[in-house]
């Protein structure tokens, strides 16, 4: 018992864009949503996925805080956990995961009875719910776009969590069905090669490549000057 609560203590991830929207980094994550709206200015960005080359790069953490400053923009948001390998996004939000994304792959559920509201208005969440033992059957299965297809009809904005793209072919698969993609690589680990290789793989989906994420870039000194008081 004491153990498992010390693993879900180390698991809380505090979401920046909720907690403090003022922040400049949260400034920050406002000023990655006016840039994805430019580069998808000519098409209509509906399903967008976020991924990397390897794991904890920040991917998650991007995608949660992009999915609240959409909202908070007034988008109607849809957030999905389709990292079916290493679910994180009911832990970020605290949410029960028992029913979700793969339940509505398999028919075990409706969209309607698995997504949960949040606490930020206008964001809605799909967890991943039990592992499945064929992820990337899943995500690449009639199913899933029919699912799409429904949210879209509730929805402004869907946005995926994914895997790591050099580890299996989940992102690539989703970077099929979806309008765009983003790459998020992380100062001081993510290999050039790597990314360099994520893009390649990303480059012959359907989805536009609607840029890359510097996470975790060090604070350069100074830099506060910049963003004034309040
Ligand atoms: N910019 C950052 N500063 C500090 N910690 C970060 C930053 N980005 C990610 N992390 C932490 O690194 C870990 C991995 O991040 P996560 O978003 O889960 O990556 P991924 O989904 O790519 O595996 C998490 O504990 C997260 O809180
Ligand atoms: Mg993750």
């Amino acid at each position: 018992m004491a153990k498992r609560k010390k693993q879900s203590r180390n698991n809380i991830r505090h979401l920046i864009t909720k907690l403090n929207p003022r922040s400049p980094i949260s400034e920050q994550y406002r000023t990655i949503r006016t840039n994805l709206q430019f580069a998808a200015v000519d098409d209509d960005l509906k399903t967008m996925l976020v991924t990397s080359s390897g794991p904890s790069e920040g991917k998650s953490s991007t995608v949660a805080n992009l999915a609240i400053v959409f909202a908070q923009q007034g988008k109607r948001v849809l957030l999905i956990d389709a990292d079916m390998r290493k679910p994180t996004m009911h832990y970020t939000f605290r949410l029960d995961n028992r029913r979700g994304l793969s339940n509505v792959l398999v028919g075990e559920q409706t969209l309607e009875d698995s997504v949960v509201g949040s606490d930020v208005t206008n964001l809605d969440l799909l967890s991943c719910g039990p592992i499945p033992p064929n992820p990337s059957e899943l995500l690449g299965s009639k199913a899933m776009e029919r699912m799409i297809s429904e949210a879209k009809g509730i929805y402004d904005l869907i946005i995926f969590d994914t895997p790591p793209v050099l580890a299996v072919t989940d992102a690539q698969i989703l970077a099929n069905i979806c309008d765009g993609a983003l790459i998020v690589v992380r100062s001081k680990q993510t290999e050039y090669d790597a990314a360099e290789k994520a893009k390649e793989l990303l480059s012959p989906a359907k989805a536009k490549l609607l840029g890359v994420v510097l996470n975790d870039r060090e604070e350069k000194k100074g830099h506060y000057y910049y963003y004034g008081t309040n």
